[in-house]
């Protein structure tokens, strides 16, 4: 199992390097990830390498035992760097480039930066490829930088006409004759900058698009180095999420060998772990798409405080125990934190770490120590399938159509829907994958559709032939609307998806903050209404009016719903039940309190339960079997304690 956290050993002298071998030792690290933004320490000027440092440091964690992610220090181009190739720092939508002074401060479009990428991924291999340490590489950090430059506009270009072929295809796809933005030349084509007006949201998500490929490029670029020089090692890089990341993940998971992802929740409270659960299975959704596995990798997350802006939340005793182990429920081969010990300074010096500003005799560091031995205890869980016949799609370029788009409620997202429909089938105790593509439909007996705004008619085909043949799919608002290139399908609505749904929509009433339209059977909607008219489906929920909410049409073997609006959460949770019942699928156990998740992996014939309270009261899991994380026996019957976890072997026998 990974447990360990990000190391920054370089800002430190060599005593303090002494104390943390011995530390990580106690604490039972297994990994830890080094040189993430040492650029600076590694080639303090043009073409001179300073290795020895990281020698020792690598040495001393071989010695200790201890694994490392060995990361390419690209994020954060030093000083001399920027200043001998200003082209490559970034510029802003507005025109201006940006100066040195943080990290990120690069353009993937820039050859200089891109060469000098390369390069760094080369001497590093050469001198590391057969050092014990080395577990894996890890490229980069949280890919995301966006530029707006000249070279960016180059590349740009490039990748429109490798997409589009001739100006008159990409002026069809981006319905140029609307304000008089008709190309005549490849030269006119500029990034998407700051402009008098609205841009056009065809040319934005273009523009995402091609960031991300471009990104993916620079990534791949690196990964074929770290692969030629020093094969058989993995190679992954950090993926995160978040609005300024313009990354295409589930593109991004078919070329890593480990799918990693950083994970700080935003929010507090018991809406962290529901967070936490939803990119869990995202991440695995990933995964699954990408390796065929159900393994991923929690590759960073907070101790304690979560750095974001305004008051930091402190995490309560034994959640960052709880997290951990919550993700590997669902899927990663460990926990890593970022990170090892707390800054002296700089940007992030307030950032949670393993070894705190207070030192080693504290609550977060024992509780650290403690979390590396209950980790290991759980290592039989690895490659184990999560037991999932349901799933929720998460479709990131439909989240930039929309965040492109002037929508009528800007109140809506796709991520907070796809959230929503997570948490839903959770409440109503059914775990689900997080999927980001329609390929691998016949692993699921539902599958629900929030906002996935894009859709070609090929995928809506795909879609009706699943239904067809047994499938149960939930489509709500906005999915379907428009396609790739964000173009208003005729109608309204992808055909076939159109005939699926069995309902024609008429017009869009999107509803006032706080306000909710009361529907049939005691339930509110909120957010977004519409008029929808049957032709095939029923009604199973109406407006207060009498017009249809939800509809549901069954076709061959299966059946298509459509939400019209933001159902309230207990009508949300019964609905999603109810279809998920409808098509055999039902919960192995009652559906848990809020705040406790049970997770069922199974692989072999074996199963192991995941059981996690991070609720108030205790909780009767009825299970029999082997705790891993305690060696002792559990009977149907023991409480899960508040804030316990444990991790059950179900059956008999050893
Ligand atoms: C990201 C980065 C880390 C650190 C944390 C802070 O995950 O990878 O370097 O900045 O955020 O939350």
């Amino acid at each position: 199992m990974f447990y360990g956290g990000d190391y920054n050993p370089e800002q430190w002298p060599e005593p303090v390097w002494r104390e943390d071998l011995a530390l990580m030792r106690a604490a039972g690290v297994t990994v830890v990830t080094v040189g993430v933004f040492a650029w600076s320490v590694l080639e303090p000027s043009p073409g001179r390498y300073a290795f020895g440092w990281l020698d020792t440091v690598l040495d001393g964690l071989a010695g200790a035992g201890i694994r490392v992610a060995l990361a390419t220090p690209t994020a954060a181009p030093p000083p001399w760097f920027s200043r001998r190739h200003p082209e490559t720092l970034p510029v802003g939508p507005d025109g201006i480039r940006r100066s040195p002074g943080s990290r990120d401060t690069y353009c993937a479009s820039a050859p200089a930066y891109r060469a000098a990428a390369r390069r760094l991924a080369g001497a590093l291999a050469e001198r590391y490829r057969r050092h014990p340490a080395l577990a894996l590489w890890r490229v980069h950090n949280e890919y995301g930088t966006t530029c707006h430059c000249d070279l960016t506009a180059d590349a740009f270009r490039g990748w429109l006409e490798r997409r589009y072929g001739s100006l008159d295809a990409l002026n069809d796809a981006w319905t140029t004759t609307f304000w008089s933005q008709r190309y005549g030349d490849w030269a006119e084509i500029l990034p998407p900058r700051t402009t008098q007006y609205l841009p056009n949201p065809a040319q934005v998500l273009d523009f995402r698009r091609f960031t991300s490929d471009e990104l993916l490029d620079a990534y791949r670029e690196q990964r074929d180095v770290l692969r030629t020089v020093a094969p058989g090692v993995p190679v992954t890089t950090n993926f995160v999420l978040g609005d300024w990341v313009p990354v295409d993940h589930l593109r991004w998971s078919r070329e890593v060998d480990l799918v990693a992802v950083d994970h700080y929740p935003a929010e507090s409270g018991p809406a962290a772990e529901e967070e936490a659960a939803f990119l869990a299975d995202l991440a695995r959704g990933w995964a699954l798409d990408g390796t065929g596995r159900p393994d991923w990798l929690l590759m960073e997350t907070a101790p304690n405080l979560v750095y974001t802006r305004g008051r930091m939340h402190a995490k309560e005793p034994g959640r960052m125990t709880r997290h951990a182990l919550a993700a590997v429920a669902r899927g990663s081969r460990g926990a890593m934190f970022f990170q090892w010990r707390a800054p002296r300074g700089g940007a992030e010096v307030f950032h949670a770490a393993m070894v705190p500003h207070a030192g080693a005799e504290t609550r977060v560091h024992r509780e650290a120590a403690a979390l590396g031995a209950t980790l290991a205890r759980t290592a039989e869980l690895l490659d184990a399938a999560v037991e999932a016949r349901v799933a929720v799609g998460f479709h990131e370029p439909s989240q930039w159509a929309l965040d492109a788009t002037v929508l009528p409620s800007s109140a809506v997202d796709h991520r907070t829907e796809a959230r929503l429909a997570h948490r839903a089938l959770a409440r109503g105790g059914l775990t689900c994958d997080v999927v980001g593509g329609l390929d691998g439909l016949s692993r699921y007996a539902v599958l629900v559709l929030p906002c996935w705004y894009l859709l070609t008619d090929e995928q809506s085909a795909t879609l009706a032939g699943w239904v067809t043949g047994g499938g149960r799919l939930v489509a709500t608002y906005l999915t379907g609307v428009a396609d790739d290139r964000a173009r208003v399908h005729p109608g309204g609505r992808a055909g076939a998806l159109r005939e699926l749904l069995g309902v024609r929509l008429e017009e869009v009433h999107p509803l006032a903050e706080g306000a909710g339209r009361a529907l049939s059977g005691g339930a509110s909607g909120s957010l977004w209404s519409e008029t929808v008219h049957l032709t095939g489906a029923d009604a199973t929920i109406r407006y207060e009016d009498g017009r249809p909410a939800v509809t549901r049409h069954r076709v061959g073997s299966g059946e298509a719903w459509y939400l019209s609006t933001r159902l309230d959460d207990e009508a949300y949770v019964a609905l999603l039940g109810a279809v998920a019942e409808g098509a055999g699928v039902l919960p192995r156990r009652p559906p848990p309190p809020a705040g406790v998740e049970v997770v069922r992996r199974t692989r072999d014939g074996r199963g192991w339960l995941v059981a996690i309270n991070h609720g108030e009261r205790p909780y009767d899991l009825r299970a029999d079997g082997l705790d891993l994380l305690t060696g002792e026996a559990v009977t149907a019957g023991d409480p899960l304690r508040p804030g316990a976890a444990v991790v059950v072997r179900e059956g008999a026998g050893p």
